[in-house]
């Protein structure tokens, strides 16, 4: 949720913080903006509403020569996406430029006391209050602009990642953080801040991540790092694990598509090293230190947001069938502001893509505060989740950057199939001859996607045909039940089609009513535990005339009778089905939104690391 990225060191700054900002666009992408310090003290901001290429249209014939500055891109929270709340935001005497991810909630009574000493704002953004409060504290205390920024921070509620510098030195620049996450790069006598590591990786491999409750002060090449209440901190300096091919398209059209395509890697990635098919066992170093914990486990609850509270939906069902233990799945918003029952008992498993995710993030502290050992199924590396969880599973998807989640679902439910069956072998819930069937077939699932991304073209095929819908219907059962709501996220989101996921029996209960022959209707029916009550689905659909869409088990010709348009994939495990069948779901998704001429990869609206609640 908005990118920020800034730059001090011996190169030109702006096709730095141009590069950056383009990496980092998935975050935001309704307005951009620059702020550059020459070595003679000029500050020059530009700012544009729309997209980072805008932006470069608009410096085309600008100065933008300097070693220091900083940008960032924008998903509006204060203030309609316009140039004039587009970041930086500059203090009442210009002095100071400020760019901000997060929301800072006490503005309006920051605002309002500032007005009233005189400020005058030129924005409606809560950002802005902040840089003239930092102004304000500067001049009354004289005192240097570190200690102004964390005198304001003391004064702030809300989250935060913020990079401000100052027009009197090129030489300094200083950022924060407090909920909203942010990486230093440390390059030979350079250095970046940046939302995450994307816009580091090409100069230097060298980062720290910063807490939360730390800034950060380049003063002359020098870094230090610091509590806000002035504790130095000793700079923990890790090696960047991405490289520049995993963020780059590479001949691809659409992240996205690329993504989708990366999947037989990307779950491989996930059970690589883990899975010991011989002795029939699985390795996974955190969850194993809490063995004797897993074996009394009476509850698991598992926390998430959009395309990661459906791997939670899959999870719920490999713990109940694998481990027997009773899993509740929550929507983090919501779990966060109930009075959730918990105690010392329980286990909490947040999934998120980013592990930036405020709400989940927050779900989990709140976990943390019950008693509960939190786990997390995470992908960044280094992010917010994993640096509080007591253990948990990287889910080594690489670097997803298409806004709508795809490789990151799929490695999220290996993972959660791995944790699964790792906790019911502790429990003693399987069989060693069933642990070892279920990891050979685990070996053969990125062949079976491989196989299935071959049906691309005939699913592009039914993409012609249905792109013009205005509705559509996605029913499964079982397994297939969160593969329907996923594929009907993918849809929506990309594509604008309004899309429901729905248990295929409960359609009669509702949606039944829209079915006519304009409604294409997609139905998980491959040849398990409830296929024969799907095909009883797909009739009552095609009995109103519905479109029906059929994702369908190899082999299987009866199906061909009862559907309009049959996607065959490869027979797998039940418990392995949504590997395979959100496949074509996305692919699907994707033509659709391709030829109704959208913008894949950002979306309208969306943002991928939604770093807000
Ligand atoms: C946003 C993204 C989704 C993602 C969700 C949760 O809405 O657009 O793709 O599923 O956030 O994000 P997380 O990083 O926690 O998985």
């Amino acid at each position: 949720m908005c990118g920020i990225v800034a730059y001090i060191g011996h190169r030109e700054a702006y096709p730095i913080i141009i590069k950056g900002l383009k990496r980092l666009e998935y975050r935001g992408y309704d307005s951009a903006g620059v702020a550059l310090l020459t070595p003679e003290k000029s500050l020059n901001i530009y700012k544009k509403t729309g997209k980072v290429s805008d932006l470069e249209a608009e410096t085309s014939d600008k100065d933008v020569h300097a070693f220091t500055g900083m940008g960032h891109t924008r998903w509006a929270t204060h203030g309609e996406p316009n140039d004039r709340n587009a970041h930086p935001h500059l203090s009442q005497n210009k002095e100071f430029a400020i760019i901000h991810n997060g929301i800072i909630e006490n503005y309006a009574s920051l605002k309002k006391a500032l007005q009233e000493r005189g400020h005058e704002f030129k924005s409606d953004t809560d950002t802005e209050v902040l840089v003239h409060l930092i102004e304000e504290v500067h001049q009354k205390n004289k005192v240097t602009l570190e200690e102004a920024v964390r005198m304001s921070l003391t004064q702030v509620i809300g989250a935060y990642a913020i990079v401000i510098l100052s027009k009197s030195d090129p030489n300094y620049l200083i950022g924060a953080r407090k909920g909203s996450p942010m990486v230093v790069g440390i390059g030979e006598g350079e250095h970046f801040i940046a939302s995450d590591a994307t816009p580091i990786v090409e100069y230097t491999k060298n980062v720290v991540y910063l807490n939360d409750g730390e800034i950060v002060i380049i003063d002359n090449n020098k870094l230090t790092i610091k509590t806000i209440d002035n504790t130095i901190k000793t700079p923990y300096i890790q090696e960047l694990e991405i490289n520049l091919e995993s963020i780059e398209r590479g001949g691809f059209e659409h992240f996205m598509l690329k993504e989708i395509y990366e999947q037989p890697r990307s779950i491989l990635d996930s059970f690589r090293g883990r899975t010991h098919i011989n002795e029939g066992n699985i390795a996974m170093a955190g969850i194993d230190l809490f063995e004797d914990k897993l074996k009394n486990c009476k509850r698991i609850i598992i926390v998430g947001c959009g395309t990661s509270w459906h791997a939670g939906l899959v999870g719920e069902y490999l713990f109940e069938d694998f481990a027997r233990i009773p899993v509740e799945v929550e929507y983090a918003s919501e779990f966060r502001y109930r009075n959730p029952v918990l105690d010392e008992s329980d286990f909490v498993i947040a999934i998120s893509q980013s592990g930036e995710t405020a709400d989940t993030l927050a779900a989990l502290e709140l976990a943390k505060s019950k008693g509960a050992t939190i786990f997390g199924v995470c992908n960044v590396v280094g992010s917010s989740i994993p640096r509080i969880t007591d253990a948990g599973a990287y889910t080594h998807a690489g670097p997803e950057i298409g806004v709508a989640s795809t490789k990151a679902f799929t490695a999220q439910v290996t993972a959660l199939l791995l944790m699964a069956l790792s906790v019911a072998q502790k429990r003693g819930a399987i069989s060693t001859q069933r642990m070892r069937e279920l990891l050979i077939e685990l070996e053969t699932i990125p062949s079976k996607i491989e196989e299935t991304l071959k049906l691309d073209d005939s699913i592009k095929k039914i993409a012609e045909e249905i792109k013009e819908s205005r509705n559509a219907l996605y029913l499964g059962r079982g397994y297939g039940f969160p593969i329907a709501l996923e594929g009907a996220l993918k849809l929506k989101e990309i594509s604008y089609i309004h899309a429901e996921g729905y248990p295929a029996a409960e359609m009669k209960h509702g949606p039944i009513a829209l079915i006519d022959e304009e409604m294409p209707v997609v139905v998980i029916a491959t040849q398990h535990s409830y296929y024969e009550k799907v095909i009883s689905n797909i009739q009552e659909v095609k009995a109103r005339k519905g479109k029906v869409i059929a994702i369908a088990t190899q082999g299987d010709e009866h199906i061909a009778q009862n559907a309009d348009y049959v996607i065959y994939i490869p027979q797998c495990e039940e418990a392995m089905l949504p590997l395979v069948a959100s496949i074509p779901l996305q692919l699907l998704s994707y033509h659709i939104a391709v030829m109704r001429g959208c913008n894949v990869d950002q979306p309208r609206n969306l943002a991928k690391s939604v770093t807000v609640e």
